[in-house]
């Protein structure tokens, strides 16, 4: 899915110059990709999808049917989902919940709440006191945990098993668990653990990860029916063929859960469940030369697609030729093999793809951004220099 599909390619080259860029979602190559994560799970281990990565209506509501719910990190987060993929469960977690947001949760029926602090559990179960007196509130610590062999291995933003704001150490978390089983909050109902360690581990370190959560959580001797070993399964911008092995992690997974007979096990990943449905689709604006390298400028940039920017990485592009040029100027065109694109911005960050293999690129021909559907449009700075918003095109099957 790094080559646009049929679908998104067909869209890219008939919308007008003037409806470019515009972000294309392939909605039929979501849900065939969720399922086949959905089915490379064991059936007692739920998946929820971490809203961040892409909240946009259509997407939750495409991923719906593979779900058992999702993982959200904010009071506009949590308003936003239940609005847009109603009644289905949340778990709120995230790090500075403020008293108001986690009123609203708690009047709203939040089903579980991923604790942060020993303080965020003490404004919790008085706030649950007094806004839900009739019924308890599921709670599971988040803990930050050293991994067996110290922070986890290969992941590109790691949260745990060093000094971070997320979740609880140890020490802390066993106090909490012994607060939410010693009747000091009779209305919070410790219901699990919570850890997300780290973003883009391949499957080895997943399971390793998920191991030593789970490990801790059964060494805290109380009785617990889930464990949320977190999201950040990996998705490789560099070879955007490969896949994280949803196989392998099910087998983990299956061989873990039985194990642990009579406990839920839930996995929450964003990106790569969203990433590969989504492509930013642009054109080229300008060709030049710049000291010896060739620049293309295409229309929008990183304030749209900040990805690359936040990563460091080249995003995945296709180029795809047009032969229209309508305008009574000559048309620039590349004159070496390799092209950096680069967006409309004032700004030497603004590049979006390296030394791309791209001969002959001419201004009009189009570029799709692969990999865009995760971390794109939601975490990018629109406003910066007032250039117009890209266009939203959700692709269903079949409807032309
Ligand atoms: C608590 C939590 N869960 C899940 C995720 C999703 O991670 P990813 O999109 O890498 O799968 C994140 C990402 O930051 C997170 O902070």
């Amino acid at each position: 899915m790094t080559d646009p599909t049929a679908a998104v390619r067909d869209r890219a080259l008939s919308l007008a110059s003037c409806e470019l860029p515009a972000y294309l979602y392939d909605l039929g190559a979501l849900r065939a990709h969720a399922a086949a994560v959905r089915g490379a799970l064991p059936g007692r281990v739920e998946l929820y999808y971490a809203a961040k990565a892409n909240p946009e209506p259509e997407i939750l509501a495409a991923l719906g049917p593979y779900v058992d719910g999702y993982e959200v990190s904010s009071g506009g987060e949590l308003a936003h989902v239940a609005s847009a993929v109603p009644g289905r469960p949340l778990a709120f977690g995230g790090p500075g919940k403020t008293p108001d947001e986690l009123a609203a949760a708690l009047t709203q029926g939040v089903e579980r709440f991923h604790v942060e602090s020993g303080h965020e559990l003490r404004v919790l179960a008085e706030l649950a006191r007094r806004l839900v007196p009739w019924r308890r509130v599921g709670v599971l610590p988040r803990v930050n945990l050293p991994t067996a062999d110290g922070a986890p291995a290969g992941g590109s933003l790691t949260m745990g098993g060093r000094p971070t704001p997320f979740g609880m150490d140890p020490a802390e978390a066993r106090e909490a668990v012994t607060a939410l089983t010693d009747g000091t909050h009779p209305q919070l109902e410790l219901r699990g653990i919570h850890a997300h360690l780290a973003s883009g581990l391949e499957a080895t370190d997943q399971l390793a990860v998920a191991g030593s959560i789970v490990s801790w959580a059964m060494g805290l001797g109380v009785p617990l029916a889930e464990v949320n070993v977190g999201g950040g399964m990996a998705v490789d911008y560099a070879a955007a063929e490969r896949r994280f092995d949803w196989a392998a992690y099910g087998r983990g997974l299956a061989r873990l859960a039985a194990a642990h007979p009579g406990l839920t096990l839930r996995t929450e990943p964003g990106r790569a469940l969203s990433a590969y449905c989504g492509w930013y689709v642009t054109e080229v604006l300008d060709v030049k030369r710049s000291h010896g390298e060739e620049f293309a400028v295409v229309r929008g940039g990183t304030h749209h697609l900040r990805t690359p920017a936040t990563k460091g990485h080249d995003q995945p592009c296709s180029v795809l030729r047009t032969d229209a040029w309508p305008h009574p100027w000559p048309r620039p065109a590349a004159r070496s093999g390799r092209v950096t694109l680069a967006g409309q911005l004032c700004t030497p960050k603004d590049v979006l793809a390296r030394s791309v293999p791209a001969p002959g690129l001419r201004a009009g021909d189009r570029v799709a951004f692969s990999l865009a559907g995760a971390y794109a449009w939601n975490i990018s700075h629109h406003d910066f220099l007032m250039h117009p918003r890209p266009g939203f095109h959700f692709l269903e099957p079949g409807a032309g």
